[in-house]
């Protein structure tokens, strides 16, 4: 039984994360950049800190032997956040004596020119030659990321996809249990890549969203533009 950092433990993963790490015994700090609602903090230890600014962070890693490094901006400054924020915290962890990191990282990176997954390698990069010991998943897609996509995309009648588009979706959930599972095991460096159990093309992803919201909409299928969507 360990204390367990979990950074981003507000995000998708993180709130999974969450009640898996209690489960298995570990005392839980999530840090964020907000205090937590009513509530929210039951349970559990709550660290306010910001990466991209290093505030908090020294607070925030003191005492802990794991840390789950699940935050991240992947929408918002992700240099300042994922780059310069996994270093802040690789400082801070250093000085606090944390045995051990595991990061979350995505599938294929390295394939797709696309900003934020350079970070993310550069993120990787500094973890690999900080000297901490670590641990590295790389994951597929979460299901509640394609389906925050698909909110934006369906405008009833019409939903405009990339159909042909295809993605390995995972379970954020079955992605925490291996997480807890690396948590609690020796630092393995860099593990196997964890993907969902079925290659779905986005048009197939958007049928099967829409009848299981009993929504009707006629798909568009329109390349996605951009690097992203090519890789
Ligand atoms: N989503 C996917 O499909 C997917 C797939 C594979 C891997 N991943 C990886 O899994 C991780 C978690 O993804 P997610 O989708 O769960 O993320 P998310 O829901 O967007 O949550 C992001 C988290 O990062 C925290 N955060 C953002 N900026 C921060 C800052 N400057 N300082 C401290 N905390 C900050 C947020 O906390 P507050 O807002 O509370 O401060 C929030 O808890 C990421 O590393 C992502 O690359 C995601």
């Amino acid at each position: 039984m360990s204390r367990v950092l979990v950074t981003g433990g507000t995000g998708i993963l993180g709130t999974a994360l969450r009640p898996r790490l209690n489960m298995a015994g570990h005392t839980v700090r999530i840090m964020s950049r907000r205090t937590p609602k009513p509530g929210e903090d039951q349970g559990v230890e709550w660290a306010q800190a910001d990466l991209s600014t290093g505030d908090g962070l020294a607070a925030a890693v003191e005492g802990a032997e794991v840390i789950i490094h699940a935050a991240s901006a992947g929408f918002g400054d992700s240099y300042q956040t994922d780059v310069e924020g996994t270093r802040r915290l690789l400082e801070a962890a250093g000085r606090a004596g944390v045995q051990h990191l595991v990061y979350i990282s995505i599938a294929g990176i390295e394939h797709v020119d696309y900003e934020y997954y350079r970070h993310k390698l550069e993120a990787e990069r500094l973890i690999e030659q900080s000297g901490i010991p670590y641990s590295i998943l790389r994951a597929t897609q979460f299901y509640a990321l394609i389906d925050e996509i698909l909110k934006r995309l369906v405008r009833f009648p019409i939903a405009v996809v990339d159909t042909r588009l295809t993605l390995q979706p995972v379970d954020e959930g079955e992605v925490a249990d291996r997480l807890v599972e690396l948590a609690a095991s020796e630092p393995s460096g860099r593990v196997p890549d964890f993907g969902g159990p079925e290659i779905r093309r986005m048009g197939e992803l958007t049928r099967v969203w829409l009848a299981a919201r009993d929504m009707h909409a006629l798909i568009v299928g329109l390349p996605f533009p951009g690097a992203l969507w090519a890789g």
